[in-house]
């Protein structure tokens, strides 16, 4: 390992009467990785976007390679070699590929006056091919997939030639594929002598990346440790200040008639020929590499993206054109990124939960703004958000609760067939542990659900039946308990190296 890089000493921060960070004390070194785990809201994101100069700190101070150092704003951080990957995306959307790795870097001709596309774009071409990532310089980020475009934020980090590079839960979007790309990447990154921080709620990654581990619970430092002298249990037992086994709670939903049946889906683009049924009470997986058009099958069910077939709801036809079609016909639909098609971020979290469920409460003539915060708040009681106020914006939430919001959300509406794409992403153990529970109460209240997950072992401890997709098509209807991991993955084609 290299130098001490960065000291962190005594930083605290609070939002409001709110103290999110006491006194954090936190040493970083050149060429190593330090992980840094906790539940959601411990103050993760919070302590790494005072590094990146997003927020002040009340107190304490940073050095960085000695030097007092109290970043103003993202572009000192920047300039100072602080490179930061968040937790949630931050892409110009209508630019392309290129355009974001070189936003605010351009590179031109003509003495500055005309802007060297070719330049540029051999340079992204060059960056992508070095790092074995599969990407088109010319592509829109808006019509990326999330996995593509965290790889566009790793490539534009890469090309900033960052010193300390911070990654707030870069791979819970990723496929296994490009998740072990990364890793040989931060690898690489790390022999090169970067100092990397990582921050994940995936504790195998942790175990199998870092060099040390710091544990955050309620904005308190509570272990830092080198990575040989802690364990798995005892890592998650520092962040929730309790022992915890995850498990996955056992099913006792009774399966009865079909409840939702789709035959012959397409979206004229990558669903081909799509059907499957999902009876009360069971919860059916869908399998598949990112890309692998799951995603593609939900936006086309819920009216998202123009598609053909037949949809029909407790044997009756359904015509679904836009999402309030499917709203209203029962179905509904937890999007894997809640960021773009989930959350309405500047929205107070009550609304945000209340959104599709306005017709409900009987809002179509007047809002009854008391009865929705009620109802609002013992949905979200019930998954246990932490907010500080009902009225609060979304993005004033730490990422797992955001996610928590969305599933508060389609509890609320009732839905007799529902779609869950990743709903454990970016959430705490302790939190999975809850949705796992609450999506088996579900089931057993007669819910037909849908899963879609890129967690093998998610898959395996929730479902009764699993589909297999792969480009665009249902390659298997698999019995969960009569099927293997390698069964699964040979019909996604999935290459596990
Ligand atoms: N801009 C803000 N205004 C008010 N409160 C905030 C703001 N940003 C964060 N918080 C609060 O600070 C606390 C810590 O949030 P933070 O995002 O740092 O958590 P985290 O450890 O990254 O969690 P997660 O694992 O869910 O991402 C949370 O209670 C959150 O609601
Ligand atoms: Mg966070």
């Amino acid at each position: 390992m290299g130098e001490r890089i960065l000291e962190i000493r005594g930083i605290s921060k609070s939002f409001g009467a709110v103290q999110v960070l006491k006194k954090i004390d936190l040493d970083l070194d050149a060429g190593s990785v330090l992980a840094i785990c906790g539940e959601n809201g411990a103050g993760k994101s919070t302590l790494m976007k005072i590094l990146a100069g997003v927020h002040p700190a009340d107190a304490g101070r940073i050095l960085l390679q000695g030097k007092e150092f109290s970043p103003k704003c993202p572009q000192d951080a920047l300039k100072c070699g602080i490179s930061m990957i968040y937790q949630e995306l931050d892409l110009a959307e209508d630019l392309t590929v290129m355009e974001n790795i070189f936003l605010g870097c351009e590179k031109t001709s003509l003495c500055g006056l005309k802007l060297d596309a070719r330049a540029m774009r051999e340079e992204t071409l060059a960056l992508i091919q070095a790092n074995g990532f599969e990407l088109d310089p010319d592509a829109r980020v808006a019509d990326l997939s999330v996995g593509q475009s965290q790889i566009v934020v790793i490539l534009k980090a890469l090309h900033d030639q960052a010193k300390i590079l911070v990654m707030d839960e870069p791979t819970s979007a990723l496929s296994d594929k490009e998740a072990k790309q990364l890793f040989r990447i931060i690898a690489q990154l790390r022999d090169q002598g970067m100092a990397i921080i990582y921050i994940s709620h995936r504790m195998e990654e942790i175990m199998q990346l870092a060099n040390r581990v710091a544990v955050l619970r309620d904005g308190e430092m509570i272990r830092v440790e080198e990575v040989e002298k802690i364990t798995i249990p005892e890592i998650i037992r520092a962040m929730v200040g309790r022992e915890l086994n995850e498990f996955y709670p056992p099913r006792n939903a009774q399966i009865g008639d079909v409840v939702f049946e789709v035959a012959g889906l397409t979206d004229h683009k990558k669903v081909q020929d799509v059907s499957f049924q999902v009876r009360a009470g069971e919860i059916v997986g869908m399998a598949g590499l990112v890309g692998a058009g799951r995603t593609e099958v939900a936006n086309a069910i819920f009216g998202i993206t123009p598609g053909a077939g037949k949809l029909l709801l407790n044997g009756k036809a359904v015509k679904v054109k836009c999402p309030s079609d499917a709203i209203q016909a029962g179905i509904g639909y937890l999007t894997e990124d809640r960021k773009r098609t989930g959350l309405c971020l500047g929205l107070p979290c009550v609304w945000n939960v209340t959104l599709p469920n306005l017709d409900k409460l009987g809002m179509k003539a007047v809002l009854r703004l008391k009865k929705e915060i009620n109802e609002a708040a013992t949905v979200a009681n019930g998954v246990h958000i932490k907010w500080n106020d009902a009225e609060d914006a979304a993005d004033t939430l730490s990422g797992g609760n955001q996610q928590k919001l969305l599933l508060a959300r389609w509890l609320m509406a009732d839905s007799q067939f529902l779609i869950f794409d990743e709903p454990t992403r970016g959430i705490d153990v302790g939190a999975k542990k809850e949705v796992y529970a609450l999506l088996n109460g579900l089931a057993e209240a007669g819910k037909a659900i849908l899963l879609i997950s890129s967690d093998m072992q998610e898959l395996f401890g929730m479902t009764d039946r699993m589909l297999v997709m792969r480009e665009g098509r249902i390659t298997a209807d698999l019995k969960t308990a009569e099927t293997t991991q390698e069964t699964v993955m040979k019909y996604g084609a999935i290459n596990m190296d």
